[in-house]
């Protein structure tokens, strides 16, 4: 290859990793698609929030306007796909930074949170529990992003069966770690679906509140992607029934 072209390819390298971003604008409900924006509170801008402390870490914040004011329906045991893509525009064509900049290595997880009604405006004092995680597989290698970016933004996330039926707020959010050796440093991107769970049961999981559940000194909010080999993702242990 030519030097010319060589330099061309890292000047594009390192403009894409200081743009890696992305943005959960989407939802699939048991393999059916909702369509972009329709149920998700879409952040207008796909920049992180790296502060622990500001209530931006619960939901993301300044949303395309007008919010959805669908709550999708979900029959407990079912599959909902969150779907990520480069910008809060969604899919809109080949981008190698889409869903997000491969380099951009973290884990993606998902919380749920109890709410009167789905479609409100405040999100203070919600208590979530976690559902879903995937961080860094110690035979794979392949982090929760990786498969983010395998499967072309989708994550396919089970609403534990043993759910109380009622509407929730679904928090998905993927971490990236690329430059988080100290705090603050990692990046977080996440958005809120709004759901109804239908059927269900009786379950009680143990809760935490955002912000609060990750601090700076929390494991896995620090790492070094270029050296660690093994992880554990922030937050609580996974709900299970
Ligand atoms: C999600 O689940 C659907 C339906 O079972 C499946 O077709 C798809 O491959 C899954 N996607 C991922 C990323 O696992």
């Amino acid at each position: 290859m030519q030097p010319s072209f060589l330099k061309l390819v890292s000047l594009l390298l390192a403009a894409s990793s200081v743009s890696a971003r992305t943005v959960f604008s989407a939802i699939t409900v048991n393999g059916v698609e909702e369509g972009h924006g329709v149920a998700v509170r879409v952040p207008t801008s796909n920049a992180p929030i790296t502060d622990l402390t500001s209530s931006d870490i619960i939901c993301n914040t300044d949303f395309i306007q007008p919010v959805s004011d669908v709550v999708a329906s979900v029959p407990a045991g079912g599959v909902i796909a969150a779907e990520f893509h480069h910008t809060s525009a969604g899919y809109v064509g080949p981008d190698p930074a889409d869903p997000l900049d491969p380099t951009d290595k973290g884990p993606v997880l998902a919380y749920l949170a109890a709410v009167p009604d789905a479609t409100q405006t405040d999100v203070s004092g919600l208590e979530w529990f976690k559902i879903f995680e995937e961080g860094l597989n110690p035979s794979t290698h392949q982090w929760g992003s990786d498969l983010l970016f395998i499967n072309a933004g989708y994550v396919n996330i089970t609403i534990p069966s043993c759910l109380k039926a009622g509407q929730y707020l679904l928090r998905v959010e993927d971490i990236s770690l690329a430059d988080a050796t100290s705090y603050p440093g990692a990046q977080f991107y996440m958005s809120c679906a709004q759901i109804e769970v239908t059927g269900g049961g009786d379950a009680a999981p143990e809760t935490v509140s955002f912000p609060g559940a990750y601090t700076s000194t929390s494991p896995g909010i620090t790492a070094n992607i270029y050296s660690d080999t093994t992880y554990s993702p922030p937050g609580p242990a996974v709900f299970t029934c």
